[in-house]
């Protein structure tokens, strides 16, 4: 029996997105804040996809609704490595192009996503440290003390944000932004701004973003391997193949996912991931574990 929530969908929809906050475990008390902070975030990338705008600009403009709140680890609210310091990472691509731009190890972006934004236009694709704190400036980037991003926090404040988009073009975009892991040495880089292993998009196939153990994410290149499923399966039974594959190795992670016709789908083996979604006749609902967006068929 198809659930009422969710209105099965013959045709493939004019835009779609959806949002993550993290694959983890969520307190129940913190729960509301990140379906309350996914669903913002949709909202804004939702606006520019309804008003025409592109997929990467829906990408940034959600993720970083997602950075300026605390409640996740990405931006302000980033966590501290070993020695204390903050060091982000972010990247997006675009779909159309497979231009990519990311950053890795920086501490005074106050948006590392539009810095990777900037990025798309660059022939490199991924700069580190002081490097890109240096082109940030170069581009009008907005920089910040490395202590204002860090917050008092509640929880662990483990992981990821994340965002995949299809717009009226047509045209994927999928995008990470994260403080990395608490504790972690110094210069240490996860899956988030290595495409292929935190995102990716490809008109043609579809786009993904991931959250999670960025180690693991890296030695089974899960989202090249999500890519590669979507060319055969939906979103669904390549969620699945890629969370069996994780099982191989060990390690917590969440993915959402949009194919090239509009399917979306999230899935994840942590204990909760704050996801949102909406799509064009299809309201934004937010949820923080998949078992409770139960129609087992998201299209
Ligand atoms: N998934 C984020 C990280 O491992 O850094």
């Amino acid at each position: 029996m198809p659930d009422p929530m969710i209105e099965p969908q013959a045709e493939r929809p004019s835009w779609a997105i959806i949002v993550h906050g993290g694959a983890k475990s969520i307190a129940p008390e913190l729960e509301d804040a990140h379906r309350s902070g996914c669903l913002l975030a949709l909202v804004a990338g939702q606006a520019i996809l309804e008003a025409g705008g592109s997929a990467v600009d829906a990408v940034e403009t959600a993720i970083r609704v997602l950075e300026d709140d605390p409640t996740f680890n990405a931006g302000y609210g980033s966590v501290l490595n070993a020695q204390g310091q903050v060091e982000c990472n972010a990247a997006i691509m675009d779909g159309r192009t497979l231009d990519v731009g990311a950053v890795a190890a920086v501490g005074g972006l106050r948006h590392p996503i539009s810095v990777a934004a900037s990025m798309l236009s660059e022939r490199q694709v991924l700069l580190v440290g002081h490097g890109a704190e240096c082109f940030a400036r170069a581009h009008d980037g907005e920089m910040c003390a490395p202590g204002d991003l860090a917050v008092e926090r509640p929880d662990g404040g483990c992981d990821t944000v994340g965002c995949v988009a299809l717009d009226i073009q047509g045209h994927l975009a999928a995008g990470t932004s994260t403080g990395g892991l608490a504790g972690c040495p110094q210069g240490r880089v996860g899956d988030s701004p290595l495409p292929g292993c935190g995102l990716y998009a490809d008109d043609a196939i579809g786009a993904v973003s991931l959250s999670g153990d960025g180690e693991s994410l890296i030695r089974t290149t899960l989202a090249a391997r999500l890519i590669h499923s979507l060319e055969a399966v939906p979103p669904g039974p390549a969620i699945e193949a890629a969370l069996t594959r994780l099982a191989g190795v060990g390690g917590e992670a969440g993915l959402i996912v949009i194919d090239a016709d509009g399917r979306l789908d999230w899935g994840h083996n942590s204990p909760q991931f704050a996801v949102a979604h909406a799509r064009a006749g299809q309201a934004a609902r937010a949820f923080t574990e998949r078992a409770q967006d139960a129609s087992g068929e998201l299209s």
